[in-house]
Parts: C-alpha cells; sequence; structure tokens
C-alpha cells in the first residue's frame, strides 16, 4: 500500500490517518499528542470535556472552554510539529463558542459532525480574526449520506464560496452516535457485519463523484477520509482503493496505553464479544453503538434513570422526557464505572485483546 501524506488546508500530516474525536473524556490531549507525534492526525472531542474540572456541575460551559486550552497544550506538548485539532459536535449547545475556543487554543483542523456544520466557515473565519491568527484551521464536515455530502457542499460553495480541506464519510460501522436513521441502518449494515456492505460502498461512491464535481468547480482537490469499522490493514488498503485519501479509526484507539480513558473502559472493549456490541437509542433520538452491560439492560428493560442537574451538552435533549442522560452515562465511561456507562464503541471493536501503544496500532494499519 502506497502511503501518501494528507494535506489539511495549509498543514500536511505525514500519515493519512486521522485519529477519530472520542468524547466524553475518551480522546483528550495526551491521545491526541501522541498520535499526532507518530504522524498522524490527534483529535480531542470537546465534548464535556471540563467534566474533570472543579466547577463543572455549577458552570459546565466556563470549565469546557478553559479545559479546550489545556487539552489543547497537553497534546501539543506531546507534540509540537505534528497535526491536532477537535471534533466539535454540531449538536452541542454554545457549538459556536467551542469553534471560538478550538481556534484560539491553535486547532490545526476542526472535524464536525452529529449535524451538519453549515456556517462553521463563518465562526472560524471570525474566531481567527479575533484571535489574530494568521492562518484558518482546516475545516471538515461529517457525513454518512451522499445527501448530506451534497447539502453541505452546495451551502458552502453558495454562500462563503469555499470547499472543506478534507470531507469525512463516517459509514454505519463506527462508533458513539452514527449518522443514519434506523431503517437507514438496516439498509447499510447487516446484524454483526465486519467490513462495509455492498450498499454502502455504492453510497461512498456517490459521495465521491459529487466530491468530484466540486472539485472540478474550483480545481482543487477536496479529500476524503473513510470511517467505521477499519481495524487492520486489508480495510485500510480497501477505503484506499475505494478512492479515500485517508482513513479515520477511533476504536482501535481506546485499548491504547495513551487513550485517556479509564482502564476499565479499556478492559471493557479487550472483554466484550461480538454479541456484546448493540445498536442503542441515544436518549437525544440518534441511534448509536454500545457495548451491552448492566445499565443498557436497565435502558432496554424501560427503566427511567435518575439523572444530575442538566449540563447542557446537547440542544436537541428535553431533560424532562429522557429515560436517562448521556453526560451522566459517558461521564461514568470515561471514570471508568462501566457498568452503569454508555460504553460506545465500533462495529469491530470486540475484537481487541490487549492493550497496545499508539505506534503499534498505527504500524498495523497502515
Ligand atoms: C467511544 C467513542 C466515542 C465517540 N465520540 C464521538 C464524538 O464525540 N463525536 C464524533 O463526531 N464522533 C465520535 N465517535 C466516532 C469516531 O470519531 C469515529 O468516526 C468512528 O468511531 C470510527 O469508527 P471505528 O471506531 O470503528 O474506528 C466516537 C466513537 C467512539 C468509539
Amino acid at each position: 500500500m502506497e502511503i501518501k501524506p494528507l494535506k489539511l488546508g495549509t498543514r500536511e500530516a505525514r500519515l493519512p490517518l486521522i485519529q477519530g474525536g472520542m468524547g466524553v473524556g475518551i480522546s483528550l490531549g495526551r491521545l491526541a499528542g501522541a498520535v499526532a507525534g507518530e504522524g498522524g492526525v490527534g483529535i480531542i472531542s470537546t465534548a464535556q470535556i471540563g467534566f474533570r474540572e472543579p466547577d463543572f456541575d455549577r458552570d459546565s460551559l466556563g470549565a469546557n472552554l478553559r479545559a479546550v486550552k489545556k487539552e489543547f497544550d497537553k497534546a501539543r506538548s506531546l507534540s509540537p510539529e505534528g497535526v491536532i485539532g477537535f471534533n466539535i459536535m454540531v449538536a452541542s449547545r454554545c457549538y459556536e463558542e467551542y469553534v471560538r475556543a478550538a481556534v484560539k487554543a491553535g486547532a490545526d483542523i476542526i472535524i464536525s459532525g452529529a449535524g451538519l456544520p453549515m456556517d462553521l466557515p463563518r465562526d472560524v473565519s471570525e474566531a481567527a480574526r479575533e484571535a489574530g491568527r494568521e492562518t484558518e484551521p482546516a475545516l471538515a464536515p461529517i457525513v454518512s449520506t451522499e445527501k448530506a455530502a451534497r447539502v453541505v457542499l452546495r451551502y458552502w460553495d453558495r454562500k462563503y464560496r469555499r470547499l472543506p480541506d478534507l470531507l469525512v464519510v463516517e459509514g454505519p460501522l463506527a462508533g458513539g452516535h452514527l449518522g443514519f436513521t434506523g431503517e437507514q441502518l438496516e439498509q447499510f449494515a447487516a446484524p454483526g457485519q465486519a467490513d462495509i456492505s455492498h450498499a454502502y460502498e455504492e453510497e461512498i461512491r456517490a459521495i465521491l463523484q459529487t466530491v468530484r464535481s466540486f472539485e472540478e468547480k474550483y480545481g482543487r482537490k477536496i479529500p476524503v477520509a473513510l470511517a467505521g469499522g477499519i481495524d487492520n490493514r486489508e480495510k485500510a488498503q480497501k477505503a484506499f482503493q475505494l478512492g479515500a485519501d485517508a482513513i479515520q479509526v477511533a476504536s482501535r484507539f481506546v485499548t491504547t496505553e495513551e487513550c485517556d480513558a479509564d482502564i476499565r473502559y479499556k478492559e471493557a472493549y479487550i472483554r466484550a464479544g461480538k454479541e456484546d456490541i448493540v445498536i442503542v437509542k441515544s436518549p437525544v433520538g440518534m441511534p448509536g453503538r454500545a457495548i451491552r452491560n448492566r445499565f443498557m439492560e436497565r435502558v432496554m428493560g424501560g427503566e427511567q434513570i435518575p439523572h444530575s442537574p442538566c449540563h447542557k451538552c446537547l440542544h436537541t435533549c428535553n431533560p424532562a422526557k429522557i429515560p436517562y442522560c448521556i453526560t451522566d452515562a459517558l461521564i461514568c465511561a470515561a471514570k471508568g464505572e462501566v457498568e452503569d456507562a454508555l460504553l460506545f464503541c465500533g462495529a469491530n471493536a470486540w475484537k481487541t485483546d490487549r492493550i497496545e501503544t499508539v505506534r503499534e496500532v498505527i504500524e498495523s494499519l497502515l
């Protein structure tokens, strides 16, 4: 497999590998810094990033914005030259404030999914001006369907005369929240499937075709990264054969020494069997993928799990109506309280059988 560097706006990563953002508290400065240090793109998730700050319960937003800078500085100290950025969910409340904090901290790239980042070019330009930055970070929307790709590309073209610097195409085998309806998931991924389905390959081809039409219009390339279920060299190779310029990998990095999660979270991945990985309905309506545990059994049994006062994470949430609080459940995961947690994972996470280093994982992929 020929390994070509990945150009991202004004920056370049030596390896065409992005470590996918993982909230809450799974991909922070340590993991991102380690990946960037090895030549990949290290991504910090801003989702409730300040959960360890002493004032998090009182002022979640303030704690989170402070932690954006702290985690970026940690990653940068581990990798002074590497490409380091943030994953910011569009569904986050105060999305623009996270974007501003990420730009100010010095992000090289901002990757945004869980909704379409329609006005990210405007938000980033304003933030870069405010911060006195000479160069803007690279901008990368995450899409899962051709329709989503078309909508965001067309809007950026018409409103901002601009292309994304990278498009992340996240397929049905990914972890965390998924960008599909339940029906689309059935169409694109049979239960227990380890490889990209034929139906989803067709969707990827359609996305690439749409991308090509905008590339022609601007005479400039838009690199595309494929994500979801890529856990070995063969799958990485397949992604490049399909036309990708890069891969985005998340689950494989959970079971690394450098991953920011508690060791018990990493062990839950190692213990999990294929049958333990299930599709769950997140309280905010989107489907997600996670490990079946006591917490999942309670939720699937229809139990209403009491929650802490709202930390105002997602604007699609109505705290009075939810069966459980996603912030509580994901913070429990990061802290290693694994039986009371929502353990997000990709479809192939069960295959991991040991803790590795970031370097070992990267060598096994590329
Ligand atoms: C534990 C976990 C948390 C995740 N959190 C986020 C997130 O906060 N925002 C996001 O856009 N994607 C999130 N993802 C998706 C990943 O960034 C990535 O695109 C996807 O999991 C790739 O598939 P893989 O895990 O099979 O490699 C998460 C994935 C996992 C496994």
